[in-house]
C-alpha cells in the first residue's frame, strides 16, 4: 500500500516558529513531526510514501536527513505559486500512485496514533470512494466533521462547521483511504479542496465512510496543541532514562534531552521539559513546562516557565520568560530581561528590555 503525504502550507497560526520551518518538521519530543509519520508507515507495513509538497518544504525536507525507515520517498510538487489544495496533490500524484489498490491520504501536520491497515480494512469491506478517520473531540469547529448513518456511512460532511449547526462531535481526523476511482472526481492541474468540494459530492452519491478511531490525536495547528501533544508523549509514552545529576543539578521527570545537552550546576530541569541537541544551560536556571529548540543557550540564574525557544536562541543571565512565551530561531534576550503574559518574539530579533504585556515583537 501507498500513502501520499500532504505536506504543503506553512502554518501560520504556529508563528513565529513556523516562519523557519513548515509544520512537519516541527520537533515532537526532540523528532521531527514527519519522522514519527515514517515511523508508523513502516511499522504498519507500507513500503512506499509520496511527499505532496511545494518546493520551499521539499528543500526544508531534504535539508533535515529525516531517517527514511526504510520507506521509499517520493516528492510530488505542486506548480510554482499555484498550491493545488488537499486535492489537486492527489491527481497530480495519480501516476505515481497508480490504479491497482486503494492507497492512504495523511493530513502532514497531525500526530495521529492510528493502525493504517485496520482503516484500510473498514475501506475493503464497503462500496466506498473513500473512507475517513473519524475521532471525537470536545471543540469540532476547527475541523471538518462527519455525521454518521447505519453502517458508518458518512451522511454529511461539513468543514469548520459554525457552532451552532453542528450536531456531533465527530471530526476529520486527517487520514483517509481512497480507492483509485477518486481520481476521475478530481480535475487536473487545479487547486481543488477534498473537504468542500470532493468529499460532499462522495457523500450524495454514497460512497463516504467513516472509520471511528480513539486512539491518541493532535492537530498541531496551534501552539497550545504543540506544547499538549509534547506533554502527553513525555508523560506516557517516552522511556524515562537515568540522569546523571550531581553538582547540585535536579531533574524533574518526565523530561526529554537529546544528545549534546549539558546543564550547569544547581540547575532545576522539569518537570514538563524538552531540550533539544546540543542546548546549553548555564548555573542556577529553572525550566519547567517549556520545550527548548536544538542549539539554544540559557544562560546563569534564569528562569523558563511554560514557553517555547526556537533553534539557536541566546539567553542572557538572570531572564525570565514565561506565561505561554515563544520566541522565534536566533532570537536573542538581554540580561535580566522579563518576559511574560505569553510575549510573542519573531526569528532574529534582540530584545533589550522587559515585556509585561502580550505582545508581539516583530
Ligand atoms: N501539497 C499541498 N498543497 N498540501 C497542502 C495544501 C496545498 O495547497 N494545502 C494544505 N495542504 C496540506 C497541509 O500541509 C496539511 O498537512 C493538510 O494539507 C491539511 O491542510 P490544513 O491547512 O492544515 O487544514 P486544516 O488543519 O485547517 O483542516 C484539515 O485538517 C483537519 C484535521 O487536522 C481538514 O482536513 C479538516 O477537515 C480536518 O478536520
Ligand atoms: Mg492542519
Amino acid at each position: 500500500m501507498k500513502a501520499l503525504i500532504l505536506a504543503g502550507g506553512f502554518g501560520t497560526r504556529l508563528r513565529p516558529l513556523s516562519c523557519t520551518r513548515p509544520k512537519i518538521l516541527f520537533p515532537i519530543v526532540n523528532k521531527p513531526l514527519l519522522q514519527w509519520t515514517f515511523e508508523r508507515l513502516a511499522k504498519n507495513k507500507i513500503e512506499e510514501a509520496i511527499l505532496a509538497v511545494n518546493l520551499q518544504t521539499e528543500l526544508f525536507i531534504k535539508q533535515h536527513r529525516i531517517p527514511k525507515c526504510g520507506l521509499h520517498i517520493t516528492y510530488s510538487r505542486d506548480p510554482l505559486k499555484k498550491p493545488l489544495g488537499t486535492a489537486g496533490p492527489v491527481k497530480k500524484a495519480e501516476k505515481l500512485i497508480g490504479h491497482n489498490a486503494p492507497f492512504l491520504v495523511l493530513n502532514g501536520d497531525i500526530f495521529a496514533d492510528i493502525n493504517y491497515r485496520k482503516i484500510s480494512k473498514a475501506h475493503k469491506e464497503k462500496d466506498a470512494v473513500a473512507t475517513i478517520a473519524l475521532h471525537r473531540v470536545e471543540d469540532p469547529s476547527r475541523y471538518g466533521v462527519a455525521e454518521l448513518a447505519g453502517e458508518n456511512r458518512i451522511k454529511s460532511f461539513v468543514e469548520k462547521p459554525s457552532p451552532e449547526t453542528s450536531s456531533t462531535d465527530l471530526i476529520n481526523a486527517g487520514v483517509y483511504v481512497l480507492s483509485p476511482a477518486i481520481f476521475k472526481y478530481i480535475p487536473k492541474g487545479q487547486e481543488v479542496s477534498l473537504e468542500h468540494e470532493i468529499f460532499p459530492k462522495l457523500v450524495k452519491e454514497g460512497k463516504l465512510y467513516g472509520y471511528v478511531f480513539d486512539g491518541l490525536w493532535t492537530d498541531i495547528g496551534e501552539i497550545e496543541d504543540y506544547l499538549t501533544i509534547n506533554k502527553i508523549l513525555l508523560k506516557h509514552f517516552v522511556k524515562q532514562h537515568k540522569h546523571k545529576t550531581g553538582r547540585g543539578i535536579r531533574v524533574r521527570e518526565p523530561v526529554a534531552f537529546d544528545t549534546g545537552v549539558s546543564i550547569g550546576e544547581k540547575s532545576i530541569i522539569g518537570p514538563y521539559t524538552i531540550l533539544g541537541q546540543d542546548v546549553t544551560i548555564g548555573k542556577n536556571v529553572r525550566i519547567q513546562n517549556s520545550v527548548i529548540f536544538a542549539r539554544t543557550i540559557i544562560s546563569d540564574f534564569s528562569s523558563i516557565n511554560g514557553a517555547i525557544i526556537g533553534e539557536s536562541a541566546v539567553i542572557g543571565k538572570k531572564t525570565r520568560i514565561e506565561g505561554g512565551s515563544v520566541l522565534g530561531d536566533h532570537v536573542k534576550i538581554k540580561d535580566n530581561v522579563s518576559l511574560t503574559k505569553g510575549v510573542i518574539i519573531c526569528p532574529a530579533k534582540e530584545v533589550t528590555e522587559s515585556v509585561l504585556t502580550s505582545k508581539i515583537i516583530i
